[in-house]
């Protein structure tokens, strides 16, 4: 079922999940509160994270991903519904969560401003966006190598981009960021960002 990345994801995953990424993503998530959408959910690697939201709504487009994800949907803490979709084209009425969550996933989605205009629209004013994902290096020979290695690396790893900067995106929406934690020298980077309460439209949209 599914292709070779989506059978093989958790394995690959797991050195990382267990020297970078798991502890990053704990600390993200432990601040995911009230109605929570997750966005490109994957295999579900997050849902052990939830302890403070009353719910998780998990969307991903893969029917492969989806069925592991169901998986750890029932072995969460918190409920989590998983709903079949494409985060630039969200099942849901606009203000209904209170936190929107993706992980490893706009380097993934072909239009990323799109996806966060997207989150814009469902988060309530006020409510979180929390990101974890890998981005273009600031060193600039570092991002050059990226730039070159990527086409190489999306062809492997499901439509991956290496040299995605989400951060600079966040922003560029309208988010307000208000932490930011860096790991791997700036590879990793995890962002906790609001959604003011006083603009009704993201800089993306029309
Ligand atoms: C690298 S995996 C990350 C999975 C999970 N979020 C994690 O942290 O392990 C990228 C995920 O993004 C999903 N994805 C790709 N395009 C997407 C889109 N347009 N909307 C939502 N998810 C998408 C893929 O199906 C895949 O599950």
């Amino acid at each position: 079922m599914g292709n070779w990345f989506h059978r093989n994801y958790d394995r690959m995953m797991g050195p990382l999940e267990k020297r970078v990424l798991g502890a990053m993503r704990r600390r993200l998530l432990s601040v995911a509160e009230g109605e929570v959408l997750e966005l490109g959910a994957g295999t579900g690697a997050n849902f052990a994270y939830y302890r403070s939201a009353s719910r998780v709504t998990a969307t991903e487009p893969e029917t492969a991903m989806l069925a592991q994800a169901e998986i750890r949907a029932r072995e969460a803490a918190v409920p989590v519904r998983l709903v079949q979709a494409d985060a630039t084209r969200l099942p849901f009425p606009d203000a209904s969560f209170d936190t929107v969550v993706g992980t490893l996933v706009f380097c993934t989605i072909p239009d990323p401003a799109a996806a966060l205009a997207e989150a814009w629209r469902v988060v309530k004013p006020g409510g979180k966006l929390l990101l974890l994902e890998h981005v273009r290096l600031r060193h600039p020979l570092l991002a050059k190598l990226q730039d070159w290695l990527t086409p190489a690396w999306m062809a492997v790893c499901d439509g991956c981009r290496l040299n995605r900067r989400t951060a600079e995106l966040v922003h560029r929406t309208g988010f307000e960021t208000l932490e930011e934690e860096e790991r791997v020298g700036g590879l990793f980077v995890a962002v906790r960002a609001a959604r003011p309460q006083h603009r009704s439209t993201s800089s993306t949209a029309t």
